[in-house]
């Protein structure tokens, strides 16, 4: 099996080459990846010389680029997971990359699949989708799309395309809606990665609101387990959700990584909301389990250990990324919050 993967240079794309190489003889992978902020060679500098996998620069928004790609392999297979993926750079640093990779970019590639009669493609999106729920309750694959920020306006807007490029050219497409990530090589803007940098150095860790959002947590590779699972067995046309039916509040996974870490709970600093900040996801990932037979392997407690271990031992990665753009970058997001 020839997959093209997009984005595979970023946190969850570069666990995946890992997992579908070490998982399957017979797979090759095709890495394009534009290799924005959040995109490093680095994340893959273990597989880089397997002859089995290869890495094309090219953007999936650019026309020229995709059909570059498409000209010279022929694949049995697309996993999109190139995206502009952070919520508070979609909101306060502006929509408009969002728009063009997310979803002019995810009809160029299923463009591409129609002409060059790719046979699957698998759009790897997200519960942000569904919009925020109220305190009970958890979310189907039939719970309407109600998304609230650009980004998952944008996430929104490329499922849409993916289900009618299914309706309208009967493509084989499927798509996945997975919860919140965690794990190695993880961009240190989101939640996790964040707090453990910042409780490594004992600078201040700013917790949005008063720290009850609700978020549903899954182990990367999990997820990666989950998405080949669907490649491989999923039905054409079918949305599959996919969660670690581990859903707390951000106040109890940042006081878990302190205790783990032995550092005080004064380090917390609450500070102003997100705006529009949606208040609680809880996936239900029946259908997955019932179906394909996938369920998370690892408890939330021993995946956060996994991974803070991992970032105690990648100090180097860390501060590599964590230099340059990152520092303005923090200075903009959190000055006089
Ligand atoms: P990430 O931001 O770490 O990586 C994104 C990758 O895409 C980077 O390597 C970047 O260089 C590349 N990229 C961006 N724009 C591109 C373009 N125009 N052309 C080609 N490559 C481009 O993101 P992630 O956290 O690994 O998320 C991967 C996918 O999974 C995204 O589609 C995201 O919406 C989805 N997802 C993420 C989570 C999560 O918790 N992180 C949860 C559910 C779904
Ligand atoms: P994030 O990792 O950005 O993922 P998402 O917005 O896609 O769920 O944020 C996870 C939760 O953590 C979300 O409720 C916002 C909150 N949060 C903070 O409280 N402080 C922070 O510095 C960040 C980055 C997130």
């Amino acid at each position: 099996m020839k997959i093209l993967l997009t984005g595979g240079a970023g946190f969850i794309g570069s666990n995946f080459v890992r997992y579908v190489l070490g998982a399957h003889r017979d797979v090759e992978v095709v890495n394009l990846d534009a290799l924005t902020y959040a995109g490093n060679l680095e994340n893959l500098s273990d597989v880089e010389k397997d002859p089995r996998y290869a890495f094309v620069k090219g953007d999936i928004s650019r026309l020229e680029d995709v059909r570059a790609v498409f000209g010279e392999h022929r694949f049995d297979a697309v996993v999109n997971f190139a995206a502009e993926s952070h919520v508070d750079r979609s909101l306060h640093l502006g929509a408009e990359r969002f728009v063009l990779t997310n979803v002019l970019g995810t009809q160029i590639l299923l463009d591409a699949c129609r002409e060059y009669r790719v046979p699957r493609f698998l759009q790897v999106s997200t519960d942000e989708v569904y919009g925020s729920l109220g305190a009970t309750g958890r979310f189907t694959e039939d719970t309407p799309l109600a998304p609230n920020n650009p980004y998952s306006a944008t996430k929104a807007a490329a499922d849409f395309l993916v289900r009618a490029a299914h309706h309208s050219h009967g493509m084989d497409t499927v798509v996945t809606r997975c919860s919140n990530n965690f794990g190695p090589f993880q961009f240190p803007e989101k939640l996790i990665p964040l707090m453990i940098a910042n409780a490594l150095e004992d600078k201040p860790l700013p917790v949005y609101g008063d720290g009850l959002h609700v978020r549903d947590w899954i182990y990367v590779l999990d997820h990666c387990a989950a998405i080949d699972t669907v490649l491989r067995k999923g039905a054409p046309g079918e949305v599959y959700n996919i969660g670690g039916m581990y859903d707390v509040p951000n106040l109890d996974v940042v006081k878990k990584i302190l205790a783990i870490l032995k550092k005080p709970e004064t380090l917390i600093t609450f500070v102003k909301d997100r705006p529009g900040h949606d208040r609680r996801y809880a996936m239900e990932a029946v259908k997955i389990r019932r179906e394909l037979g996938w369920q998370p392997a690892r408890t939330f407690d021993e995946a956060l250990r996994e991974t803070i271990e991992w970032y105690l031992a990648s100090k180097t990665w860390l501060n590599r990324v964590r230099s340059g753009e990152y520092v303005k970058y923090y200075e903009r997001m959190y000055a006089g919050r």
